[in-house]
């Protein structure tokens, strides 16, 4: 496959220290970023320097290293909200991941808006993370859930939308790319339509933030939540991005240091955003990396990623195509579908396809990924998933292929 990428793979995963090594004497494919990616140099080193050079609290002491630790943690606010285009980085709120950004929206506005008989839209291929926390704030509140159905081709039945999306809707929650089917949802449609009925859109960008250009005032949505380690950036730091008014509307999620404006013996007042949000210690170093790899990614181009992973994609799906027993899940073309996909192949039991590809240096996820709802809708328990970040190649397409023809032809 001729490649058209913008940018020199090879040299980008010289960057990459993880990827240099052998696994059982083969080159490491790495084919699971869905999962978490791999970290550039540039963050490892940013990281080691804030634990080597300047390690201290932040927003409380007044001598050097603290002030040096609040202004690049500060600063690193600032890069995620010129990142996704938000309007101040006041409304970047710093979590651990998605899925604290998805129950922080769901404990707080969730708790505070909804009543019984409110409806929370949301779809079937929404990861768990997109489903359990609205679960549990229904139970509490009286609210009740609709699904948006999916068809054949794992692309949402959009159709549905004219009875689901109702008077009674007060919230959609919806994910911007499925992680186990590669599908991008048309987001900004659907926070139109949502908003005609009085709703707010909540998207969950875990999926989509690290592969392609994502911009919240085009989106038009309300809240979007995503996680630092899939995008080169450490584990442990997240985001939950959310217009300003909402925000300050809401009460706080956990109490403790930080979040408070005075605090009585009976009761406290409350800091304002984005403080409010962020009680306790914050996880200072890895924000401040995650700073790190938005710089590190904007200068490859968020754009040029996502035509990558389309490329790679496309070569994926015709390349697959050849393998005897494989049954693709989700769209079968590139179109609004970015690099993640998921397969079974017939007699070999997913988990048993992902051991025989780690043979052979291959790296996927094996299970339900966090999506049994999509899993029981495709009437499969487990599937095995690749998926494609700045870092993968033609040839490793090859090497998934050739590993699968292996599996395939070990068990008949
Ligand atoms: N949400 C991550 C995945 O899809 C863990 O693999």
């Amino acid at each position: 496959m001729s490649t058209l990428t913008q940018f020199d793979v090879l040299a980008i995963r010289r960057e990459f220290p993880i990827l240099q090594q052998e696994v059982h004497g083969h080159r490491l494919a790495f084919l699971d970023s869905a999962a978490s990616s791999q970290k550039p140099r540039q963050v490892i080193d940013c990281l080691e320097d804030y634990y080597r050079r300047y390690n201290a609290n932040v927003h409380r002491g007044v001598y050097k290293f603290s002030e040096e630790a609040t202004f690049a943690y500060e600063r690193a606010r600032g890069k995620v909200a010129r990142f996704i285009g938000a309007a101040s980085q006041r409304e970047i709120i710093f979590t651990r991941n998605t899925t604290e950004a998805i129950n922080l929206v769901a404990q707080t506005w969730g708790a505070t808006n909804l009543r019984p008989g409110d409806r929370i839209l949301l779809s079937l291929m929404e990861h768990h993370s997109n489903i359990v926390p609205w679960q549990m704030i229904a139970q509490r509140t009286g609210a009740i859930l609709d699904y948006l159905s999916i068809d054949g081709e794992g692309r949402l039945v959009l159709e549905e939308l004219d009875q689901k999306l109702t008077e009674q809707t007060k919230l959609v929650a919806l994910t911007h790319q499925s992680n186990m089917l590669g599908t991008i949802n048309p987001v900004r449609m659907i926070a139109e339509r949502a908003h005609a009925v009085g709703a707010v859109m909540l998207v969950d960008g875990a999926q989509s933030v690290p592969h392609m250009p994502v911009n919240v005032t085009e989106l038009g949505c309300d809240f979007l939540a995503f996680s630092g380690h899939k995008m080169c950036a450490p584990t442990g730091i997240g985001v939950l991005w959310g217009r300003r008014k909402l925000l300050e509307a809401m009460p706080p999620f956990l109490g403790g240091g930080s979040m408070i404006k005075v605090v009585e013996l009976e009761q406290s007042t409350y800091a304002d955003v984005p403080a409010r949000f962020e009680a306790g210690t914050p996880a200072i170093g890895e924000a401040i990396a995650l700073g790190e790899a938005i710089d590190y990614l904007s200068a490859i181009g968020m754009e040029a990623i996502y035509q990558h992973e389309v490329e790679l994609m496309a070569y994926a799906l015709e390349r697959l195509g050849n393998v005897p027993g494989l049954t693709l899940y989700g769209p079968l073309t590139t179109e609004q579908r970015g690099g993640a996909f998921s397969f079974t192949l017939a007699g070999v039991h997913p988990h048993d396809v992902a051991a025989i590809l780690d043979g052979q240096g291959i790296a996927v996820r094996a299970g339900h990924h966090c999506t049994q709802p999509l899993h029981r809708h495709f009437d499969v328990p487990a599937t095995t998933r690749a998926s494609f970040y700045i870092y993968n190649l033609p040839e490793e397409v090859d090497r998934l292929a050739v590993g699968l023809e292996k599996a395939s032809k070990l068990f008949q």
